[in-house]
């Protein structure tokens, strides 16, 4: 098949996972805003397979997440501004693009979203990272943020969140808003996989914003985990189970 772009959605539809590419049609037919794009890159899909392996170890697990993390900016960054400059080869002058100075801000979502900092670090150096971290309060049910330190130019910055696992959506809905009180205004959402209930909720909630995934699974099970998901990535990145 042919990846499909355009309008509010971009899929690359994924011939080997059924449910992928079930959940890619029920999404473009159902969700309202922002668009979805499904990084399937090979390299991608190799290592979100080791991910969700759960022989995988710690230590390999960070590492990995770190990897895909990385792949990912390709994606992100795709529409970056570029502009062109006049240098000189050991040969001869001439011209080459370089990006045209666009602020970038990196914010992980606590505590699994630390986990893909550095991989995207290691491409976009100079971004700056800002943190949030969430907690559900047990009366209301509904995120409260118990930390939230951005960088105080955040308004001028295209803004990256992070956080690994899109499952009900409630944190990353709630960290998006928090964003946008504080100026945040050009925001999209890197995670590595999502569950479709998430990004349903997730794109009503910020109907501009894009959502970056590597894979969308099928469901949520009745302790709001992803099926089949990879476990808890927090536990699984700090080795805290
Ligand atoms: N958070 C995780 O770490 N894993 C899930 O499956 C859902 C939320």
């Amino acid at each position: 098949d042919e990846p499909f772009e355009g309008g509010r959605h971009s899929f690359r539809l994924d011939k080997i996972s059924a449910y992928e590419e079930e959940n890619c049609k029920k999404l473009e037919a159902s969700s309202g805003g922002g668009r979805t794009v499904v990084i399937d890159h090979p390299l991608v899909r190799h290592k979100l397979g080791l991910l969700r392996n759960k022989e995988t170890s710690s230590k390999d697990f960070r590492d990995l997440v770190q990897e895909v993390a990385g792949l990912m900016v390709y994606e992100v960054t795709r529409h970056l501004p570029l502009e062109e400059t006049e240098i000189e080869t050991p040969i001869e002058k001439t011209r080459v693009f370089t990006l045209s100075g666009k602020k970038l801000a990196v914010v992980p979502v606590l505590r699994a979203g630390l986990g893909m900092v550095e991989g995207i670090l290691k491409l976009v150096p100079n971004a700056k990272v800002g943190h949030i971290g969430l907690y559900r309060d047990p009366k209301t049910l509904k995120p409260v943020d118990y930390y939230c330190k951005l960088p105080c130019d955040i308004s001028e910055r295209e803004i990256f969140v992070v956080d690994p696992m899109l499952a009900t959506g409630g944190s990353a809905v709630a960290a998006v808003g928090h964003i946008i009180e504080r100026g945040g205004k050009k925001i999209s959402l890197v995670s590595l996989i999502a569950a479709p209930e998430g990004i349903a909720t997730f794109h009503e909630a910020h109907p501009d914003v894009d959502i970056f995934v590597a894979a969308v699974d099928s469901h949520l099970n009745e302790h709001c985990y992803i099926v089949p998901g990879l476990g808890d990535a927090g536990d699984r990145l700090f080795g805290t189970k």
